[in-house]
C-alpha cells in the first residue's frame, strides 16, 4: 500500500472539497434561501419582484419560475432547487413556487431530524414511504372534468392567473384562454391531447388590455409590402416561396467580369428577365398572395405589385412553416417548379393592432392553430400577463388531458398532511419521526398563501385541520375574503397534476440534497485575471 506514507493526490491543486455535516448544512442552508427567495409571491396576494437581467432590462414579476430562471446561481444544491422548479415548469406550466417552497420546508424539516441526530438516510426513507402512502390517496378530492365544463375550466384558468398581474383582467383572459384550448384539443386513440404549440401569443404595448383577443388563425408581426396593395384578399391562394426572384445569389462574393459597357447592360436585362420569369411562374400558379421567407428585391416587388399581388416577404422562418401545415399549402424552394396545388388557401388581411400592423391568416383549411393578441400599456405589463397566460393554458390543458381538478388554496395540503399524521402512528421506528414532520412540512403551502395575504397563519391552520377532521375535505383558505371554506363553492380549482408533480419533485429533491455529504468543486477559471492571455504586469 502507500508505505512511505506520502499522501495520495487525487484532487487537483484548487478543488474545493467540504465532507459530512458541513456540505450537507450548507447545502440545506442555500435551497433553504432559494425557497425564501420566492416564498413571498405564492399565491394571489404575493409581492412582485424586480428583477434586473444582466443586460440591465427590468423584469417586474410574481411569477416564481420567472424569478429562478434569472438568477444566477452556483451553488449547487441551490442549483437543484432551481431545477426542481423547471421540471415542474416543463410538467404543468404551474406550481413552480409551490414546489420549491416545499423542498425547502422538507429539508428545514429534515434539518432538526438531523440535529437530532437522526440520521438522513432514515429520513429520506420515512420520505420515500410518506410520499408513497399519498399516492394511494392522490384521486381523494378530485372531481372528473371534460372539455364540455366551460366554466369549470375558466375557473382553473383564473385560479392559476390569480396570482399574476393579469388577475384583474381575468374575465378576458380566461374566456380567450379557455377558447384557445379546447379549440386545438385532439383525440389519439379516444384520449385527448392538447398541442400548446398551436397557440401563437402576439404581444403589443401601448393598447389597453380589453383590446385582446384570440383569432382563429395565425397572425404574424409585418406588413404587407406596398402601401396601394390591398389589405384583404379573401380567397388567398398562397405561395409559400423560399427562393429568391430572378437570378440567384450566392452567398459569397463573386466577381463578374465586364469588359465594356454592353455587357452591363446585357447582365440587368438578363436579371430583369429572370425576375420576370419568377413573377410568371407565380401569377401561372394562380397565387394572388405571396408570404415569401426571404428578402425580395424591389424590381420583383414592382412587379408583383403590378400583377396586384399582396407580398410579405422576410416571414420568419417558424412561421413559414406554421403557415404550411394551417393553409395547406407547399413551401416553395424553387419558384420555377411552382403548381397551383402547392398553394395554400385563406383569408389574409393586414390590420392595425395597437400601432402595429399585422398580417392575419384565417378561414384556413387545416384549422388547427390559434392565435392570441395580448394587448397591454406597457411592455412589462403586456409581459407579465403573458406568464399568466401560459400558465393557464397549460393547466387547462393538464386538466382537459388528465380530466381531473381538485380544489386549491391549500386543501390538497392540509389533506395530505392529515392522511399522513394518521399513517404515522402505525409506522415503528424513527421513520415514523420523519412521515410527521413530512406531514407538518406540507402545511408551508397554506400557511404561505396565509402570510402572504396578511392573515394569521397560525389561525388558519387551526381552522383548517378542525374543517378536515370533522370531515369537510375540499376546505382550504380563501385568499380573497380570508375564510376558510369549500374550495370548489368558491371556484378555486387546479389540476390535480399540478400539485401531485410538485408533492413529488419537492420529495425527490429533498431526498437527493440530503444525500449529498461531499461536493467537491474544481478551481474555478479565473476570468477576470490573465484569461486573454496577458502576462502578469511585473508591478
Ligand atoms: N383565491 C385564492 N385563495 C387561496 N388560494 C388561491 C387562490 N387563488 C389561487 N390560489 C392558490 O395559489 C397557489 C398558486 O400560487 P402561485 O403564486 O401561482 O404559485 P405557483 O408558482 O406554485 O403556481 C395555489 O396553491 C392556488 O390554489
Ligand atoms: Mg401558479
Amino acid at each position: 500500500m502507500n508505505g512511505n506514507q506520502q499522501p495520495i493526490i487525487i484532487l487537483k491543486e484548487g478543488t474545493e472539497r467540504e465532507t459530512g455535516m458541513s456540505a450537507q448544512r450548507k447545502n440545506i442552508m442555500a435551497a433553504k434561501i432559494i425557497a425564501d427567495v420566492v416564498k413571498t409571491t405564492l399565491g394571489p396576494k404575493g409581492m412582485d419582484k424586480i428583477l434586473v437581467d444582466s443586460m440591465g432590462d427590468l423584469i417586474v414579476t410574481n411569477d416564481g419560475a420567472t424569478i429562478l430562471k434569472e438568477i444566477d446561481i452556483d451553488h449547487p444544491a441551490a442549483k437543484m432547487m432551481i431545477e426542481v422548479a423547471k421540471s415542474q415548469d416543463k410538467e404543468c406550466g404551474d406550481g413552480t413556487t409551490t414546489a420549491v417552497i416545499l423542498t425547502g420546508e422538507l429539508l428545514k424539516k429534515a434539518e432538526s431530524l438531523l440535529d437530532k441526530g437522526i440520521h438522513p438516510t432514515i429520513i429520506s426513507k420515512g420520505f420515500k414511504m410518506a410520499l408513497e402512502k399519498l399516492k394511494e390517496f392522490n384521486e381523494d378530492l378530485s372531481t372528473n372534468v371534460t372539455e364540455i365544463d366551460k366554466e369549470t375550466l375558466k375557473n382553473i384558468a383564473k385560479t392559476s392567473m390569480a396570482s399574476k398581474n393579469a388577475s384583474t383582467e381575468d374575465e378576458i383572459f380566461s374566456d380567450i384562454v379557455v377558447e384557445a384550448v379546447t379549440s386545438i384539443i385532439e383525440k389519439v386513440d379516444g384520449k385527448i391531447k392538447i398541442n400548446l404549440d398551436n397557440i401563437q401569443i402576439q404581444k403589443v404595448h401601448g393598447q389597453s388590455v380589453s383590446h385582446s383577443e384570440i383569432v382563429d388563425g395565425l397572425v404574424i408581426d409585418k406588413n404587407k409590402q406596398h402601401v396601394d396593395m390591398l389589405k384583404v384578399v379573401e380567397n388567398a391562394k398562397i405561395a409559400i416561396i423560399n427562393d429568391e426572384f430572378g437570378m440567384k445569389k450566392t452567398n459569397i462574393e463573386s466577381k463578374l467580369n465586364i469588359t465594356n459597357p454592353n455587357e452591363i447592360q446585357g447582365y440587368l436585362e438578363k436579371e430583369e428577365e429572370a425576375i420576370k420569369n419568377s413573377v410568371k411562374y407565380v401569377t401561372d400558379s394562380g397565387a394572388n398572395v405571396i408570404l415569401s421567407q426571404k428578402g425580395i428585391d424591389d424590381e420583383a416587388l414592382h412587379f408583383l405589385n403590378k400583377e396586384g399581388l399582396f407580398v410579405v416577404e422576410r416571414v420568419d422562418k417558424k412561421d413559414i412553416k406554421r403557415i404550411a401545415k394551417n393553409t395547406n399549402g407547399k413551401i416553395i424552394s424553387k419558384i420555377s417548379e411552382i403548381t397551383n396545388s402547392d398553394l395554400g388557401t385563406g383569408r389574409i388581411e393586414q390590420k392595425k393592432v395597437g400601432d402595429v400592423e399585422m398580417i392575419f391568416i384565417t378561414n384556413c383549411p387545416e384549422s388547427r392553430a390559434v392565435s392570441i393578441i395580448i394587448t397591454g400599456s406597457t411592455i412589462h405589463l403586456v409581459d407579465e400577463i403573458e406568464r399568466g397566460v401560459h400558465d393557464a393554458l397549460f393547466v387547462v390543458k393538464t386538466a382537459l388531458e388528465d380530466g381531473k381538478i381538485i380544489p386549491g388554496g391549500g386543501a390538497k395540503f392540509i389533506h395530505d398532511s392529515m392522511i399522513l399524521k394518521s399513517y404515522q402512528t402505525s409506522v415503528r421506528g424513527r421513520e415514523q419521526l420523519a412521515i410527521e414532520a413530512f406531514a407538518e412540512a406540507l402545511e408551508i403551502i397554506p400557511k404561505t398563501l396565509s402570510e402572504n395575504a396578511g392573515l394569521d397563519p397560525i389561525d388558519i391552520i387551526m381552522k383548517l385541520r378542525n374543517s378536515h377532521n370533522i370531515g369537510n375535505e375540499r376546505d382550504g383558505i380563501d385568499i380573497n375574503n380570508g375564510r376558510v371554506g369549500d374550495m370548489y363553492q368558491a371556484n378555486i380549482i387546479e389540476p390535480i397534476r399540478v400539485s401531485t408533480n410538485a408533492i413529488t419533485a419537492a420529495t425527490e429533491a429533498t431526498i437527493m440534497i440530503l444525500k449529498i455529504d461531499d461536493v467537491i468543486a474544481s478551481k474555478k477559471m479565473d476570468t477576470e485575471k490573465g484569461g486573454g492571455g496577458m502576462p502578469p504586469s511585473p508591478y
